[in-house]
């Protein structure tokens, strides 16, 4: 059935209802730390948006380039009946599928997964109406607690992870995570997996460091979240961005520096969190890979790499696997 429909698996408050224990074992241990999902809130993901279209944010323009170059071959491929997007966002990148359709009537059903409940209602009533016939249903969870809410497959299920968001978990959360959507798979089902690649530090420290400062405000945002959330205090002009390239562990490390010597006060946590001048709170990492480091993560979760697709520079890998 045509239309759209939301499922909101967060209670009410959202990815919220995790964030005060999150942010109390962050900022109270030795190298204070947050984790990234919390970045998304309806603000936060209008500015990830305006970094897509940054001239040093080369992923999401040369993954869409990708996918264009290859919407048929991936189709072909894995003829899905349904499409079921894991951080889905604006979902800008499924319409370039749905757009290559050799059949308009098939994917008949586009699911939407993710944390950010606005971004996913506006997403989907622009999709439905760019593409009459087709179901999208839009699930609200986390991805790493509610992948079992997924309503079950209508048929042969192409499953996408794009934007390299798989770089933003840490190794063991990256493997639980793949085991779990190698579970969201049957035997003839895909998933298309996008990794953003090992390259030239200037290149990779460009594209979290933009000239423009959107990065940083997309940073700092995470402050006002906490702000917002748990009743503190953060004062933004406090803090400067400043992403590395960290070449042993292949990640860039996302930090926030405090620019001199301060306390915050954390009224719902009954928590007050002193800074020294210079001190970071490390917000996120955005790990990239070669070939060979992403075949091997989708081995260890019991999926094998089907195809590679890449572009003339090899700046970012889209890998199409499969359930062994
Ligand atoms: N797929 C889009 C968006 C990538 S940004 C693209 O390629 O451009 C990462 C997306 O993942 C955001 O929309 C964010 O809200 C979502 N996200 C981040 N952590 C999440 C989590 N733990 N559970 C569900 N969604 C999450
Ligand atoms: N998923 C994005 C990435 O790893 C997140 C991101 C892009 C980001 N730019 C940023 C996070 C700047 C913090 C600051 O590419």
């Amino acid at each position: 059935m045509a239309g759209f429909t939301v499922d909101v698996h967060l209670d009410g408050r959202g990815v919220l209802d995790t964030i005060g224990e999150d942010v109390r074992r962050g900022l109270s241990a030795p190298r204070k730390f947050l984790y990234p999902k919390y970045f998304y809130d309806a603000h936060g993901s209008q500015l990830f948006e305006q970094i897509t279209e940054l001239p040093e944010y080369y992923p999401t323009r040369t993954e869409l380039a990708i996918l264009c170059a290859e919407r048929e071959n991936i189709l072909r491929r894995a003829a899905p009946h349904e499409m079921l997007e894991l951080g889905s966002g604006a979902s800008t990148k499924v319409r370039t599928l749905l757009d290559g359709r050799p059949d308009p009537a098939t994917p008949a059903r586009y699911v939407a997964f993710d944390v950010s409940e606005s971004i996913v209602r506006e997403a989907g009533e622009d999709l439905v109406r760019s593409y009459p016939g087709l179901e999208v249903h839009g699930v609200i969870g986390d991805f790493e607690r509610h992948l079992g809410t997924i309503p079950p497959a209508e048929g042969r299920r192409l499953v996408l992870f794009l934007g390299g968001t798989i770089g933003n978990l840490e190794r063991e959360e990256r493997q639980a995570f793949l085991c779990q959507v190698r579970d969201l798979l049957s035997w003839g089902d895909f998933l298309l997996l996008g990794a953003d690649l090992v390259k030239d530090v200037d290149v990779l420290e460009a594209a979290y460091n933009d000239s423009a400062g959107v990065s940083a405000d997309f940073s700092r945002n995470v402050l006002s979240v906490i702000n917002y959330a748990l009743h503190a205090d953060f004062d933004l002009s406090l803090w400067r961005h400043r992403a590395h390239w960290n070449a042993n562990a292949a990640r860039i490390e996302m930090h926030l520096y405090a620019r001199s010597a301060h306390s915050i006060r954390i009224v719902d946590l009954d928590m007050t969190v002193d800074f020294a001048e210079g001190e970071s709170i490390w917000t996120e990492s955005s790990h990239k890979f070669t070939r060979e480091t992403a075949s091997a993560m989708l081995e260890a979760a019991g999926m094998t790499l089907d195809t590679w697709y890449t572009d003339d520079r090899e700046y970012f890998g889209l890998v199409l696997a499969r359930a062994t």
